[in-house]
């Protein structure tokens, strides 16, 4: 049986939301999609570590295909803000997504950047974000991760948490078959984050308290024949538009792959109060 149907305590919006996700999925690339969404684990394993019972308002920077939002929605009382600089196709498929499995009444989705977010100070009792710092820094760089990390704790109310979490950070990797994933996220996709010091230091000059790490393990490996189609799909989104030819791709790394194995980094989040 595929792990995604095995998630012990998923909500009903969340089983919904993955089987959608499966059923479009191609023919060959199930297990991208399955490493993806089997990801859900870590987003419930997030949404545990914040108290979110009272929060109002949550703000869900870099949004994406919704799957944080589904599960932030599903799990708690509050309205969430689905924020993502992408209109178009990933929106339309969240928006549907969110009715197919009853929570989009609490869900606002925004086109917006989160480097100059179109809402007022104070506005939200938590900002969280999920594997979007990666695309964020990938996009603007040093610069533009500052001004998320600003913008987050400007939009936070007094007491308010917040929360980013990502793998692309280089202490994520630990073993060497998470290494070389790191490594080829970050020279050939430029998917690497700095050190999380530069976001702790961040934080911490804005005055954020009680900043708190944790980590989690998704535990996904990847063999040989699943690493390539990882891989071939990452070259296939085309990052920055940059063609990357698989078969040279293929060429630097296969062998250390086979060597060593290919394995998602961990996740490590940031937890900071206002
Ligand atoms: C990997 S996806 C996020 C996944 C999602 N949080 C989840 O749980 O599945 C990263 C998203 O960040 C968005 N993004 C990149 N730069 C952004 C920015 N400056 N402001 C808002 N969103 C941004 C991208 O469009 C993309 O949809």
């Amino acid at each position: 049986m595929a792990r995604h149907e095995t998630g012990q305590g998923i909500t009903r919006a969340t089983a919904i939301a993955r089987k959608r996700w499966f059923d479009s999925t191609p023919v060959g690339r199930e297990g991208v999609t399955e490493r993806y969404v089997v990801f859900g684990e870590a987003r419930r394993w997030l949404v545990d570590q914040m108290d979110l019972q009272r929060s109002t308002d949550v703000l869900d920077i870099g949004s994406g295909h919704g799957f944080l939002t589904y599960e932030l929605a599903s799990r708690t009382k509050s309205r969430i803000t689905a924020l993502d600089v992408l209109a178009g196709e990933q929106l339309e498929d969240s928006v549907r997504g969110a009715r197919a499995a009853g929570v989009n009444e609490r869900v606002s989705w925004i086109v917006g950047d989160g480097r100059t977010c179109p809402f007022r100070d104070s506005s939200f009792d938590a900002v969280v974000s999920f594997l979007a710092l990666e695309d964020i820094h990938m996009i603007g760089g040093n610069d533009a991760l500052e001004m998320v990390v600003q913008e987050s704790c400007r939009l936070l109310k007094g007491g308010g948490t917040l929360l980013f979490a990502d793998n692309m950070f280089p202490e994520c990797a630990r073993t060497e078959a998470q290494k070389l994933y790191w490594t080829i996220q970050s020279k050939e996709f430029h998917a690497g984050l700095p050190s999380k010091s530069v976001v702790l230091n961040l934080l911490r000059e804005r005055g954020m308290t009680g900043l708190l790490e944790e980590e989690y393990d998704p535990k996904i490996n990847l063999d040989e024949k699943e690493a390539k189609v990882e891989l071939l799909d990452v070259a296939d989104a085309k990052p920055f538009a940059k063609v990357i030819d698989f078969a040279s791709l293929w060429k630097r790394y296969g062998e250390r792959i086979i060597l060593t194995g290919l394995a998602y980094p961990r996740v490590l989040s940031i937890i900071a109060r206002k």
